[in-house]
């Protein structure tokens, strides 16, 4: 019996369309005819009351159809994806330089931008605010402070034998989806919209689009086949570019288009968080903890849109894999004259991670203890288990985890090893580091856990799924597509998964918080199934046995010497008037969680993953070559163990950019010097490790009943790129004296790698 689909290394659906370029993304699609391009204008200015739009001279540009600004919104003039009041165009207050004020709607892209320029904004300028001290010194914060605690953290900290506080800086970072944003929305002859959209989130484009134009949700629908990435940063902001198409869709009952180019994607829309993070712990001799109390502010841009969310979840990451005895963890989101900051892998979880693994690094050196021992002796572990939101951790995978890897990657040698060659070393000094990462899965708010799906099995007896997900390359798709096969038990190629759409799944949560197959999956699993069942019944009938007896496997329905293929059974089922078609419904169990104690079990299980990384640094130039990575992951029971890795080493990669190269610069008025490749460096297949051994954790079949087993994969491995920057961290100390730490940020691009050696230097004379 081996047409199991599930666990087997499928390539990716669109693997080949993708590199011959057959793949059609949402600009490759054949263009309407009477289609109208849409360029934007936007703020000059960080902050400023506006005073005057005149687009009079944008209407009589060449080729120019029609002009909208906030006074030709009919609906409600808010895209608050988390909180209220967050206009689509402003009515007065500009924010950031960048903020879109009006869109210009021409026959051409090039007519629509020159006549973009055309238009007159006055506006009278405010004091912008550009960094998170200034936002914290004036309480300024786009959604209420958080608090997770338990204990009685201020006793714990007085009363310990040790105590250390620090702080460190953490950048932001751009998607750089090779895809930029782009909406296409067309009228319907039923005085209705249909948008193809580069979002995340089908539903909120649908929901926020009706309220715009003051439609009913049934007339407005959304349809996605496929994203060129999209990694959080499409999970909220797709619905401005959508939302602008739709407005000017409806205005001139034409089909418009919305694309940004790549320095208006990187100038209009929202990025990672910045965050500055201060810790005070106390512990004892031997580094073990006993109160930890941090603050993390992050710079949340002009408005909340998911930054409540992303708070969130850096809070409930701050402990990462170890047990806080008494703790309190106070999140500050600040309001910044900036893009308005959104979902980026992790989700805030890679910057609270960043906290606890900087503080116990720190702990270490002051101690002069192994930061890898100091990290092990705080492990949750049975006893020590409760997190900062009250949650029970269970199981924790990752002492075993660690220990396998301290033995595959021979750490212990290696440590010795490169503590040798630096004191041999003058000028290159390496760094090594280890790490564990504990990644809560589920979305934080309980009710976005849920997910539907619609399984159709034709006579022919090929099957057409859909479902709520979006695939944006992470090969949630072809994941799809194996555990519809698999309940079958049909060949994986006589599924075919159609594009996703608001009018076929309704109501759906964006595909995010790496549960996209998860929920979506399952969802689907359980609509096969109960097509499966049917087909059985009519099987047994057929053959007259028990329908218990009835088993599918190998394209075939079978019962003893009975026999019947998959598509005639299909087709037998159809003469009987039997339902081909099913909807699943999925939602998680177990999960709860209250928002104003910051206490419950937001989370279904934990992913786990562990790290080591070594690198190389040239003390002269500051420049730096990751020289071995090994990663032991936790995936449960892979679904497909190839697109798991590929994730995995994406993943990493992607997290690898984000810590080391890729470096948002803002000019003193708060303009944004990066907008283009040419001086935003992300990583190239030339930055990858040298030597990088990636495994999936072997027998690991998920304990909680997910589908078939598996764990999400898409964000943890990412936050497993924190080793490379302990490991710089690492070699930077050891040119220090025994005991200092090194002052080293994120990114740790050579120049601030350079600067924390000097520093270093000065410790140690
Ligand atoms: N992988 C690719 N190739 N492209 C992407 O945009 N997004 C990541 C991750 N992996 C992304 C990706 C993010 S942020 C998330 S939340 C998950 O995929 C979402 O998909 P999943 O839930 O199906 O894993
Ligand atoms: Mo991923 S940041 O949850 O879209």
């Amino acid at each position: 019996m081996d047409t199991a689909a599930v666990g087997q290394s499928f390539a990716h659906e669109s693997a080949a369309r993708h590199v011959d370029g057959q793949a059609v993304f949402i600009d490759d699609l054949p263009e309407p005819r009477d289609l109208l391009h849409v360029h934007l204008v936007t703020s000059s200015w960080a902050h400023a009351r506006l005073t005057t739009l005149d687009l009079t001279a944008c209407l009589s540009a060449p080729g120019v159809v029609a002009v909208a600004s906030a006074g030709d919104i009919p609906g409600v003039n808010d895209i608050g994806a988390a909180l209220k009041g967050e206009p689509l165009f402003p009515f007065e207050t500009l924010c950031y330089i960048g903020h879109p004020i009006a869109a210009i709607a021409a026959t051409s892209p090039a007519a629509a931008r020159s006549a973009a320029r055309l238009a007159i904004i006055e506006g009278e300028p405010l004091t912008p605010v550009l960094d998170i001290q200034t936002a914290l010194d004036r309480e300024d914060y786009v959604c209420p402070p958080m608090i997770m605690r338990r204990g009685d953290v201020d006793k714990a900290l007085a009363d310990a034998p040790l105590r250390l506080s620090g702080e460190v800086e953490i950048g932001g970072q751009d998607h750089f989806y090779l895809e930029t944003h782009v909406a296409l929305a067309r009228p319907t002859d039923d005085g209705g919209l249909h948008i193809f959209s580069s979002t995340q989130h089908p539903t909120e484009i649908q929901h926020l689009v009706a309220r715009l134009l003051a439609l009913p949700q049934s007339a407005v629908t959304v349809e996605v086949r496929r994203l060129g990435g999209g990694f959080g940063g499409k999970e909220s902001q797709a619905t401005l570019i959508a939302g602008i198409a739709a407005l000017l869709c409806r205005k001139t009952g034409r089909p418009v288009k919305l694309r940004l180019d790549r320095d208006d994607d990187m100038m209009i829309t929202g990025k990672r968080h910045n965050f500055l993070l201060r810790w005070d712990a106390g512990f004892e001799q031997d580094g073990r903890l006993l109160g930890v109390d941090m603050l993390l502010a992050g710079g949340a841009g002009w408005s909340a849109d998911l930054t409540p969310g992303v708070m969130s979840r850096a809070l409930s990451h701050a402990d990462n894999a170890y047990y806080y005895p008494a703790v309190r963890l106070k999140g500050l989101s600040c309001k910044t004259n900036s893009q308005s900051n959104t979902a980026f892998r992790g989700f805030g979880a890679p910057q609270g991670m960043i906290a606890a693994e900087a503080m116990l690094d720190d702990i270490a050196r002051h101690l002069k203890l192994d930061p890898l021992a100091v990290r092990k002796r705080n492990f949750y572990a049975p006893g020590r288990d409760i997190t900062p939101y009250h949650q029970t951790v269970e199981q924790f995978r990752l002492p075993a985890m660690l220990e396998q890897l301290e033995d595959s990657a021979e750490l212990a040698a290696r440590r010795t090893d490169v503590d040798s060659f630096n004191t041999q070393s003058p000028i290159i000094k390496k760094g090594l580091a280890v790490m564990p990462v504990k990644f809560g899965v589920s979305f934080n708010v309980p009710s976005m856990n849920q997910a539907g799906a619609l399984v159709m099995v034709y006579t022919d007896g090929s099957v057409l799924v859909n479902h709520g997900g979006i695939e944006m390359g992470q090969g949630l798709y072809t994941k799809i597509a194996q555990v519809t096969a698999e309940v079958f038990q049909i060949p994986v190629t006589q599924i075919r998964v159609s594009s996703t759409r608001t009018d076929k799944v309704p109501n759906t949560s964006p595909t995010a918080a790496s549960s996209g197959t998860d929920l979506n999956g399952m969802a689907t699993k359980l609509a096969a199934e109960a097509i499966r069942g049917r087909m059985a019944e009519v099987a047994a009938e057929r053959f007259a046995v028990p329908i218990d007896d009835v088993r599918f496997e190998n394209g075939e329905i079978r019962s003893g010497n009975h026999h019947i293929g998959f598509a005639e059974l299909a087709e037998l089922c159809h003469l009987q008037r039997v339902s081909l078609s099913a909807n699943g419904f999925y939602r998680t169990p177990k999960i709860h969680f209250d928002k104003k104690t910051m206490t419950g079990r937001p989370f279904f299980y934990y992913a786990h993953g562990v790290a080591a990384t070594e690198v190389a640094v040239d003390t002269l130039t500051g420049e730096w070559k990751c020289l071995r990575v090994d990663i032991l992951h936790d995936v449960g029971k892979s679904l497909n163990p190839a697109i798991d890795r590929g994730q995995i080493e994406g993943a990493f990669l992607q997290g690898l950019g984000w810590l080391t190269m890729e470096e948002l610069v803002w000019d003193k008025d708060g303009r944004l010097l990066t907008h283009a490749p040419s001086t935003y460096k992300i990583p190239t297949a030339r930055d990858l490790p040298r030597d990088f051994r990636v495994e999936l954790l072997a027998n690991a079949d998920n304990p909680e009943a997910t589908v078939y087993r598996s764990k999400a994969i898409g964000e943890p491995p990412l936050m497993l790129a924190i080793s490379v920057w302990l490991a710089l961290r690492d070699a930077v100390a050891s040119l220090a004296a025994t005991g200092a730490r090194p002052t080293l940020g994120a990114p740790a691009t050579p120049e601030r790698i350079l600067a924390a050696i000097e520093t270093a230097g000065r410790t140690a004379t």
